[in-house]
């Protein structure tokens, strides 16, 4: 992508997967003396604006954090709130991915979710499955651990039915047992209002991304943060712990 600065042309480097953790729903609210639900509300039309944005921008998949495994602890009603903002969430999308052609994907032990939020998310993620525009994975009931040990599971099982031998397993085939089996790592992950730590989000396919904190509130989060926080990608030296070729 090419940008106009002043007179110059800066050419930006965009980076294939950025994964967001979309945080200060809650203070946002407090700010303005809302409710914590009227947060997660103005949450959730930031999540459908930045896919716009990063699309447009060049970013091929996005993944958001929306639920993870710790979520459950919040109060029954946040609980409720958020289950019906991804009930209404998915229910929407599937006219928008038709539209946008993005493609959805959702990662996480939905197991546990209510079966017509199970049904929705089947439904979007069947029928936007062909689509080729931006690849969107929600987070749902998620947890990096929790991930791992369902990985480790599967592959405890396919080992047992013979399907898989310890000679075989590497990273390669380990990334083939998460739920994010066949998308790249994400190069870049950003989170917002000022929290500086991951909170289990990605802890194996982040292991080398570029990580990106801004105090911005998540609802506050628009087109021109995203770019900043590509830029900050921009100056960073990308090694994977070799040396970089001149
Ligand atoms: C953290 O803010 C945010 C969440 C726990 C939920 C994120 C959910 C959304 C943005 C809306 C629904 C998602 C989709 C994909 C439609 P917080 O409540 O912890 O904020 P606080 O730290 O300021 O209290």
């Amino acid at each position: 992508m090419a940008r106009k600065k002043k007179d110059e042309t800066v050419e930006l480097k965009v980076p294939e997967h950025v994964a967001i953790i979309m945080d200060g729903n809650g203070r946002w609210a407090k700010k303005r003396f809302l409710p914590r639900s009227a947060g997660h509300s103005a949450g959730s039309r930031t999540v459908e604006q930045i896919c716009d944005d990063a699309w447009s921008l060049g970013i091929k998949y996005l993944t958001v954090y929306a639920f993870s495994t710790e979520n459950w602890k919040r109060s029954d009603s946040e609980v409720a709130t958020l289950m019906d903002l991804l009930r209404k969430y998915m229910k929407n999308c599937l006219e928008r991915s038709r539209k946008n052609n993005m493609k959805v994907c959702v990662i996480g032990d939905v197991t546990r979710l209510d079966e017509d939020l199970r049904h929705s998310i089947e439904e979007l993620t069947r029928e936007s499955a062909g689509n080729t525009g931006l690849c969107f994975t929600v987070a749902l009931n998620y947890g990096g651990r929790d991930e791992l040990v369902r990985a480790f599971k599967k592959m405890m099982a396919d080992a047992q039915s013979g399907r898989i031998s310890e000679s075989e397993v590497s990273e390669e085939t380990i990334s083939q047992y998460l739920d994010t089996a066949g998308m790249p790592d994400p190069d870049l992950v950003i989170r917002t209002s000022g929290e500086i730590r991951l909170s289990n989000f990605l802890p194996w396919q982040s292991a080398y991304s570029e990580l990106y904190f801004t105090d911005v509130l998540w609802p506050d989060f628009d087109k021109k943060e995203l770019i900043k926080a590509i830029e900050y990608y921009n100056k960073k030296d990308r090694r994977f712990g070799g040396r970089n070729e001149e």
